[in-house]
C-alpha cells in the first residue's frame, strides 16, 4: 500500500469539482478491471444498522476486488441485541483489527462518531436522513457514461425528498458538477427551506419536457412518509412515473432510481424495465465506484 493521505467519506458537502471528478475517473478505471491486490492485508468492516441489499453487497464485493479482507457486523446477530452500545461496538471492532469502517445507521452523525471513536477512516453508507454520498457518486458516474458529460444536464428529483438522504447527497454534489436540479413532489415531501437555491415544483407534468434525467425516490414509509401522504394510488396518479409520463420526456432523457423500488407507487413496471431506465446500470456501477472510495480511504491509490 502507498502512503498517500487517507480520506474517509462522510459527506460530499464542500468537496471540490476536482476531487469529485477524480473519484469518478478512478471509478471508471475500475470498470471491467481484474481483481487486484492493491489493498492486500487491509481489513474493511461493514457495520449496517439498517437494512441494505445493494449497498452492503457492493461494498463487500468492491473490497474483495481490491484484495482486502471484509468483516461484516450483522447487528441482528451481534451483541447489539444484548444492549451493547454503538460506541462499544465500534471500539470492539477496532480492537479486533479494522482499517476502515463502512457505516449505515439511523443516526445522522453515526459516521462522524465512528471516525472519532475509532481513529479510522469511515465511509458513510447512508446515515439517517443526512446523506448517502456513494449513491450520489454512483449516479454521477452513470450519467457521465450515458451523456458523456454532466455539465448543463437538468435533473428532476421526484418524491419523498424530505426523508431522503440520497436527495441530500445529490444537493451537495450535483450543482458542483454543473447539473441543474429541480425538486418535485407534494408539499409535505419538499424541504422546508432551500439553502441550495434550486428550483422547486409540485407539478411533475410541467417539468417532464425540460429535463434530461428523472430521478425517482422511494416513498420512505419507515420514516413516516405514509403519515404525511397516503402511499396509495393518489401519489401514483400525481407523481408516479408511468408509460404516459415517459412519453412526455425528451427523446434522450433517462429515468433513475436508487432502489429499492416500490413498483406501482413511484414507478411502474413499464418504466422500471423499459429502455429509458438506468436502474441496473446504477447498481452495477456501485462496485467500481465503491472500489474508488475504499482505495482512496486506505491510501492504496493507483
Ligand atoms: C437508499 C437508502 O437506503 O438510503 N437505498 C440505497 O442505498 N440504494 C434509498 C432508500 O432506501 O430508499
Amino acid at each position: 500500500m502507498s502512503t498517500r493521505p487517507r480520506h474517509g467519506l462522510v459527506s460530499l458537502r464542500g468537496l471540490s469539482r476536482d476531487r469529485l471528478e477524480g473519484l469518478l475517473d478512478r471509478a471508471q478505471s475500475y470498470v471491467g478491471s481484474q481483481v487486484s491486490s492493491d489493498l492486500a492485508g487491509a481489513t474493511v468492516t461493514t457495520a449496517f444498522f439498517e437494512p441494505s441489499t445493494r449497498t452492503r453487497l457492493s461494498f463487500e464485493r468492491a473490497a474483495h476486488r481490491l484484495g482486502a479482507h471484509v468483516m461484516d457486523l450483522s447487528p441482528d446477530l451481534s451483541s447489539t441485541t444484548k444492549g451493547e452500545s454503538f460506541k462499544d461496538t465500534i471500539l470492539t471492532l477496532s480492537a479486533i483489527g479494522t482499517d476502515l469502517f463502512v457505516v449505515r445507521h439511523w443516526l445522522a452523525d453515526a459516521a462522524d462518531l465512528a471516525a472519532e471513536w475509532s481513529g479510522r477512516p469511515v465511509i458513510n453508507a447512508g446515515v439517517g436522513r443526512r446523506e448517502h454520498p456513494t449513491q450520489t457518486l454512483i449516479d454521477a458516474m452513470t450519467l457521465r457514461q450515458e451523456f458523456g458529460h454532466l455539465d448543463g444536464l437538468r435533473m428532476a428529483i421526484v418524491g419523498d425528498i424530505s426523508n431522503s438522504r440520497v436527495a441530500r447527497g445529490h444537493l451537495e454534489a450535483f450543482p458542483t458538477l454543473g447539473v441543474k436540479l429541480t425538486l418535485v413532489g407534494p408539499t409535505p415531501f419538499l424541504p422546508n427551506h432551500n439553502p441550495w437555491g434550486v428550483r422547486v415544483s409540485t407539478a411533475l407534468d410541467d417539468e417532464l419536457g425540460d429535463v434530461d434525467v428523472v430521478y425517482l425516490l422511494r416513498m420512505q414509509n419507515e420514516r413516516g412518509a405514509a403519515d404525511a401522504i397516503p402511499a396509495d394510488q393518489s401519489y401514483a396518479r400525481r407523481y408516479g412515473m408511468n408509460a404516459e409520463r415517459l412519453s412526455m420526456l425528451k427523446p434522450a432523457a433517462v429515468v433513475m432510481h436508487p432502489g429499492p423500488m416500490n413498483r406501482g407507487v413511484e414507478i411502474d413496471d413499464a418504466v422500471a424495465d423499459g429502455e429509458r431506465s438506468l436502474i441496473l446500470e446504477q447498481v452495477a456501477n456501485g462496485v467500481p465506484l465503491r472500489m474508488a472510495v475504499i482505495a482512496e480511504a486506505l491510501g492504496g491509490w493507483g
